[in-house]
């Protein structure tokens, strides 16, 4: 009750002119808080997590923007983690969504979550870097940051968010081209998107060994590689006898697109760690998992804004 007087306190003040509150189109009513749009329940949870999450020493932090791979990367630090407890013809993975296996910090203390039965501790947040708690930033406890391609992480939410049943109505008139301009205004739950990657970014270069940043093209391009690294920066290497016995390949497999969106619960299930304001269904997390499907949705000049922004804010990279 406490924490969500604090958040209404918030949503309240940002009636007043100084605290920006905006429209936007995931969700309508957004306001700003460190630099990032939120609606109003997940800012209620980034205050929360704030003020009271506490991660274990060995604890692994997940982070990325919405639609950048989360639930993949997920699905592969989950197995790496907890291979010595299952294969993968017991993994949970086979019957419960990635998300309800890897909570996440700002939705978690929301829900009526259900507690989960294992104590891998592996966390998943969209929570920005300016914005994660000191819990997090002041621990040993490691983050593993994935980002995408803008113009798929655009073309992927805009599925995601028609799909919203809480946003629908409010999204059904919203052509793509409109969305763009929320989009490249970062006018959305957690945006703008390049901040986000950008706040990361720098900090991976500065703190290598707390952070490591991924790229979700590089992961499907090189995923031997990157899940072995994974492994490594988690504090779980493969073995070579692990690896000589295809305990790599085997994870991949599992968490393939392909494996991961054929399975009963990932076609027709619901996610047990949820919002109550966020209700999905657990297929809304599977589209198609390729890299440039914005080709086949976007035109030219809109890829053209695209671009501009993300040449922009790269010359800021180097
Ligand atoms: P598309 O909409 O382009 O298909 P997030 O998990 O951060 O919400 O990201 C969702 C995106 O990751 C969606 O992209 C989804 O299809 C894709 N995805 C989900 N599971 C995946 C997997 N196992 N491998 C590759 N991509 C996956």
């Amino acid at each position: 009750k406490c924490l969500s007087q604090k958040a209404t306190t918030y949503t309240k003040r940002s009636c007043q002119p100084s605290i920006p509150r905006r429209k936007g189109c995931w969700p309508l009513d957004l306001y700003q808080y460190e630099g990032f749009w939120y609606g109003a329940y997940t800012l209620e949870g980034i205050l929360s997590t704030q003020d009271h999450f506490k991660p274990q020493p060995n604890s692994v932090i997940l982070s990325s923007a919405p639609e950048s791979g989360t639930t993949w990367l997920e699905a592969l630090s989950f197995s790496i983690m907890t291979r010595s407890h299952f294969d993968e013809s017991t993994n949970p993975l086979l019957n419960k969504l990635s998300h309800d296996l890897v909570p996440f910090t700002e939705f978690q203390f929301l829900s009526n979550s259900q507690t989960l039965d294992l104590n891998v501790p592996l966390s998943a947040t969209h929570i920005s870097y300016t914005s994660l708690p000191k819990s997090i930033l002041s621990s040993s406890c490691k983050i593993v940051y994935i980002c995408r391609n803008p113009n798929d992480v655009f073309v992927s939410l805009s599925h995601y968010s028609q799909k919203l049943e809480s946003v629908t109505k409010a999204m059904e008139d919203l052509h793509l081209e409109d969305a763009l301009i929320y989009f490249c205004e970062g006018l959305y739950s957690f945006g703008p998107y390049w901040d986000h990657v950008l706040g990361y970014w720098r900090a991976s270069l500065e703190s290598p060994k707390k952070i490591l940043f991924l790229k979700y093209e590089d992961l499907m391009n090189d995923t031997v590689y990157w899940v072995k690294e994974m492994a490594m920066f988690m504090g779980y290497p493969f073995s070579l006898e692990e690896e000589d016995k295809g305990a790599v390949q085997k994870i991949i497999d599992l968490c393939s697109f392909e494996n991961m969106s054929s399975l009963e619960v990932n076609k027709s299930g619901i996610p047990g760690i949820r919002p109550k304001e966020l209700v999905v269904k657990n297929n809304i997390f599977f589209r198609k998992g390729k890299i440039g499907d914005w080709k086949n949705h976007l035109t030219l000049e809109m890829a053209m804004q695209l671009d501009q922004i993300t040449k922009q804010k790269s010359t800021v990279l180097g």
